[in-house]
């Protein structure tokens, strides 16, 4: 028997989700081929992974709108997508739009704020009543869908950097603050708890906490919950993990390592808070000394240049030194659309999760992530390596 699985997404009408879903419909239609697609790989064509058939969709976000004028707007400004496509799954994303629920916010800083519907934005009501909002909303997209599991993933703007120190070390300490509008917790964290309780699994594509603290881990254990995150790994911060290991294995010196990145979606727009932009800097720089073994100087830069929507250009300036102290210098321009990048990724994280799960497994998904900037529990950030991780989980489930 077949089964039916829920892929509910956190920021369900932004740009990465609008192309997730998108992408979703063209493949369950037949009309597109799996360029993109890791999961789509001939060494993990032994999972028994999910039929793109057999995805449901829905999710939560703040802003008021509709998912078709959305992918309508994308497809504007960022020149990707055919008409003749979208006519083509318009139905399928009025199904989607059906299906998103308006979520919650807390602690989420001005940038954010500022994005949601006024009653999003003033709703007061402490944590555990906004978890008990999603819950529901949760357990009802799964009994209306007759679905056998739901993964949740994401997507939501980049949060402000969480003040992890004032967060208790464990759920007995944190659980009552939950009923407090001083709990430390920001949103992201709050739909992991949701998650977590309501038996679905968790994938953390955004910079933000989710479920990345001692606390809702323990929850997560305690709850058998398969987990993963954090960031996203789809550009300038992939080829820095490809390309490091190459200057580390011929012994050259890197001097100085920087990064300027220049995009202007929505993503980009929340990015110019300094608040927000910081939580994203840490995740883009915290690879380089972990691979090379020494920390060269390294500069990130994110500006939001509104005309170039959602294509991101990285200009990466790599100063090293080589025999007899001769410095030499490497340049890269990366020219990407975002959520070309990212929406593949994401069907990637649901259809592996969900695989994990349906094998019983569950904690933090270590073997995930080559996909991340930040990998949850795992050190090592040389790509290739990771990759080996996934093979290796990839090889022991088949085996
Ligand atoms: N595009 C990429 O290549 C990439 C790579 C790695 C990580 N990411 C991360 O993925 C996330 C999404 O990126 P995007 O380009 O789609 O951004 P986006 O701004 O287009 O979409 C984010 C969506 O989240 C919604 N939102 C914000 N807070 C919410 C909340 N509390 N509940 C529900 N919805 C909420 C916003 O209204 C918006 O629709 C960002 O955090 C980004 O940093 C993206």
């Amino acid at each position: 028997m077949s089964r039916r699985v829920g892929l509910w997404l956190i920021g369900a009408r932004g740009g990465v989700a609008s192309v997730v879903i998108s992408g979703l419909a063209a493949l369950q239609r037949g009309l597109t081929d799996n360029c993109g697609l890791v999961s789509c790989l001939l060494t993990f064509s032994g999972l028994e992974l999910l039929d793109w058939p057999d995805v449901a969709i829905g999710g939560h976000e703040i802003r008021p709108g509709c998912l078709v004028d959305e992918v309508r707007q994308f497809q504007r400004s960022s020149r990707t997508l055919s008409d003749q496509l979208l006519e083509q799954i318009e139905p399928e994303l009025r199904q989607a739009d059906a299906a998103i629920r308006p979520g919650i916010l807390f602690r989420a800083g001005d940038a954010i704020t500022r994005l949601a519907a006024p009653d999003i934005a003033g709703d007061d009501r402490p944590p555990v009543e906004k978890i008990a909002q999603v819950v529901s909303d949760l357990r009802e997209f799964r009994e209306s869908g007759q679905l056998d599991h739901v993964v949740m993933i994401n997507l939501a703007s980049t949060e402000p950097e969480a003040d992890v120190g004032a967060i208790p070390d464990t759920w007995a300490e944190l659980e009552p603050t939950l009923h407090q509008t001083d709990c430390p917790l920001p949103t992201s964290s709050l739909y992991a708890i949701a998650a977590i309780q309501s038996g679905c699994s968790l994938v953390n594509f955004t910079p933000s906490l989710a479920s990345d603290c001692a606390a809702i881990r323990e929850l997560a254990k305690a709850n058998t919950i398969a987990h993963a995150g954090r960031d996203g790994k789809t550009g300038e911060t992939l080829i820095k993990s490809a390309l490091a290991p190459a200057f580390a294995m011929r012994n050259l010196q890197v001097m100085s390592w920087v990064g300027h990145n220049i995009f202007g979606n929505m993503d980009a727009q929340v990015l110019d808070d300094p608040e927000n932009k910081q939580a994203k800097v840490a995740t883009k720089d915290g690879l380089l000394g972990e691979i090379l073994g020494y920390d060269p100087q390294s500069h990130i830069s994110i500006e939001y240049i509104r005309s170039m929507g959602d294509w991101k250009t990285a200009w990466d300036h790599i100063h090293f030194r080589g025999f007899l102290g001769t410095p030499m210098v490497m340049q890269f321009t990366w020219q990407g659309c975002d959520s070309m990048l990212a929406a593949p990724l994401v069907l990637d994280l649901f259809r592996l999760t969900e695989r994990a799960a349906r094998a019983g497994q569950s904690g933090v998904l270590d073997w995930l992530a080559c996909f991340f900037k930040s990998p949850m529990d795992v050190s090592e950030n040389n790509l290739t390596h990771q990759f080996s991780l996934l093979q290796q989980w990839a090889g022991d489930l088949q085996r």
